[in-house]
């Protein structure tokens, strides 16, 4: 695991040139997009190589970490809307190449891994984490070799993802999330945390022990992992 620690701004930069430089030798790369706050520096930046014309997403494909279940793509809460508003509205791929898991029969949820192997596997893997150590929607004591299902949403998380609706009510109480299995079979993975919140958390999966506790410490035995990281959240990090 590669760790980078700089400013906010500095590390969407870093970021986005890992996908420039897939993009340019693999014009047709799949990549893995997550939302959350975390992501919209990178995306703005993809954007902008993508205007200047350093990057072309005209054949790559991605698909998107995870959906809330009940909601669809029109609902200015869900991810798909989410990342038409932050990144493929901005880009020049096209739209019938992205995939989120909605619509996704919620019996046979893993047929979205299955969509991604006919496709070729993720190539790039985007992850945020969550402040309990969550990737996608994988809660603490997620099974390692989870593939795409169906999650019940802690309060937690429903609480801190609140502040996106009118109110807690609102937010839905299930989600459709890659496993843990489908994160780490990307080729490659990036992980961003940002602020204050992150470090204790940022700490925990970096230098603790590999546990379903933290869902995103499994990232310590994957081959190709680069986890970029603003000075707040890299500050409880040993030197
Ligand atoms: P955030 O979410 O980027 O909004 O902090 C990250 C996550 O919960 O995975």
């Amino acid at each position: 695991m590669k760790v980078y620690v700089a400013s906010e701004k500095e590390i969407a930069k870093m970021a986005a040139q890992r996908y420039v430089q897939l993009i340019n030798t693999k014009p047709n790369a799949i990549i893995g997009g997550a939302t959350g706050s975390t992501p919209i520096p990178l995306y703005k930046e993809l954007a902008k190589q993508c205007k200047a014309g350093n990057v072309s997403f005209k054949n790559v494909k991605s698909f998107n970490l995870d959906e809330y279940v009940g909601l669809d793509g029109n609902h200015n809460q869900s991810y798909r809307y989410f990342m038409n508003k932050q990144l493929f509205n901005h880009i020049d791929i096209d739209i019938n190449n992205t995939f989120v898991p909605s619509g996704i029969d919620t019996k046979n949820p893993s047929r979205y891994d299955d969509m991604i192997k006919a496709a070729g596997g993720v190539d790039l893997q985007l992850l945020g984490i969550g402040v309990d150590g969550h990737i996608g929607f994988n809660e603490p004591g997620t099974k390692f070799d989870s593939l795409t299902h169906v999650v019940k949403l802690e309060q937690n998380t429903r609480e801190v993802n609140s502040r996106f609706f009118k109110s807690i009510n609102d937010v839905p109480t299930h989600a459709v999330t890659m496993g843990i299995k489908t994160v780490m079979n990307a080729r490659s993975i990036i992980l961003i945390a940002t602020g204050k919140n992150k470090a204790k958390i940022v700490k925990e999966f970096i230098e603790g022990p590999v546990t379903t506790k933290c869902p995103a410490s499994i990232l310590q035995l994957h081959p190709f992992v680069e986890v970029y990281l603003d000075e707040e959240a890299a500050s409880l990090l040993k030197k």
